[in-house]
């Protein structure tokens, strides 16, 4: 009764320029291990259930991508969404289709580009919070054990006393500012919302009728066409409707029945350059590179050249360097956030 949904649909604009809008990070072998970090995702979840079972959802934009990568695929296991409005609609519309044909489903909800060292551990918590889940009105969420103040993640504020290591959330808090998030780690008693979420369909349903009620309105008048060849007309005209806003501000934040299932499983969100640093080999231990280089004197730094190019590199420290096509990137890390807005501001034209 398990039902995966996969999110694809995101642009990775952090990972500009490597990952661009028609061939986002997920679709990319950013690990260098001959698969993308969807194929990647799928595998992981074929340990959990049949995959018939596994669905992914993305930008009508990139179905035949996801075809390609995941060639065993049935077409109905892809839901296209036509406009990109972030991960609440997103959710929302593999709720109710789910709910629809089966209303009693236990769902997983995962992002499709993360980094998981120890794979069983991750399967393990998953099913701890499915057992959950299926009891209880829950949402729940897989915590991560903070290692710095990053401003990119949810912080979640549990109330220690759970017994079998769920725990009831105090606060979640989105993508906190730097002040923000320092606080909560010298506090304690956080985690990182991993950003898979784990609940009853029928509870999630709930969570949107009670804090994103325009969203929930607009995806249950599609009731009578989900699971019907009538589907995709219905999403493509309203679809663009919804409110554009992740879950995480629209459900997480505000919900009294969130839940959180501490776990470390060598899990990094490979949102941003600085993340890959993290957990790629580094070249004498120093520098993430790719291609052909000469360094001297650099560390802390990710470089990567398209083949058949050589860089010379003396002096650089805490830089990422990014040659890919058109795009030349010199950016210094501790700013790694900020290359969203430079992706934006190309496509704003200014
Ligand atoms: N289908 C679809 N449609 N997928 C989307 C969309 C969309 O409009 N927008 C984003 N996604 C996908 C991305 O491809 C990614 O796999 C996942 O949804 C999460 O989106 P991100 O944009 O990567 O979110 P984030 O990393 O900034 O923040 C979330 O994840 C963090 C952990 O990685 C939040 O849940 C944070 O609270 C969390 O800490
Ligand atoms: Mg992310």
């Amino acid at each position: 009764n398990t039902h995966v949904f996969i999110m694809a649909g995101g642009v990775g604009s952090r990972f500009w320029p490597k990952s661009r809008n028609n061939y986002p990070k997920q679709f990319i072998d950013i690990l260098g291990t001959g698969k993308s970090l969807l194929q990647l995702t799928y595998n992981r979840f074929l340990r959990l259930c049949s995959p018939a079972n596994i669905y992914i959802v993305t930008n009508c934009q990139y179905k035949e991508l996801v075809q390609q990568q995941l060639p065993d695929i049935a077409e109905e296991n892809i839901l296209c969404e036509p406009s990109r409005n972030n991960t609440a609609p997103c959710i929302a519309y593999a709720a109710f289709k789910l709910a629809a044909k089966n209303p009693d489903a236990n769902m997983v909800v995962a992002p499709s580009d993360h980094f998981i060292l120890y794979e069983d551990i991750f399967i393990d918590k998953i099913r701890l919070a499915l057992d959950t889940a299926a009891n209880q009105a829950a949402l729940l969420t897989l915590g991560i054990t903070p290692t710095r103040p990053d401003t990119g993640y949810g912080y979640i504020n549990f109330i220690k006393a759970g017994e079998n290591g769920i725990h009831k959330v105090n606060r979640f808090t989105e993508k906190p500012p730097l002040e923000k998030a320092r606080e909560f780690l010298v506090g304690g008693d956080y985690v990182w919302n991993g950003g898979i979420f784990i609940w009853n369909v029928q509870t999630a349903l709930t969570a949107f009728k009670q804090h994103a009620p325009e969203i929930h309105t607009l995806f249950q008048k599609g009731n009578e066409y989900y699971n019907t060849d009538q589907e995709q007309a219905f999403i493509n005209q309203h679809y663009p409707h919804s409110p554009n806003i992740s879950i995480d501000y629209a459900i997480m934040e505000k919900a009294d029945n969130v839940y959180t299932i501490p776990a470390d499983f060598g899990w990094s969100d490979l949102g941003t350059w600085g993340s890959l640093y993290e957990v790629a080999e580094k070249q004498d231990g120093r520098n993430v590179t790719s291609g052909n280089l000469q360094l001297e004197n650099t560390e802390n730094s990710i470089i990567h050249l398209p083949a058949g190019k050589m860089a010379v590199i003396r002096g650089l420290k805490d830089y990422i360097v990014v040659d890919d096509n058109d795009v030349l990137l010199i950016y210094p890390k501790q700013d790694e956030q900020d290359i969203k807005k430079v992706t934006e501001k190309l496509k704003s034209g200014s």
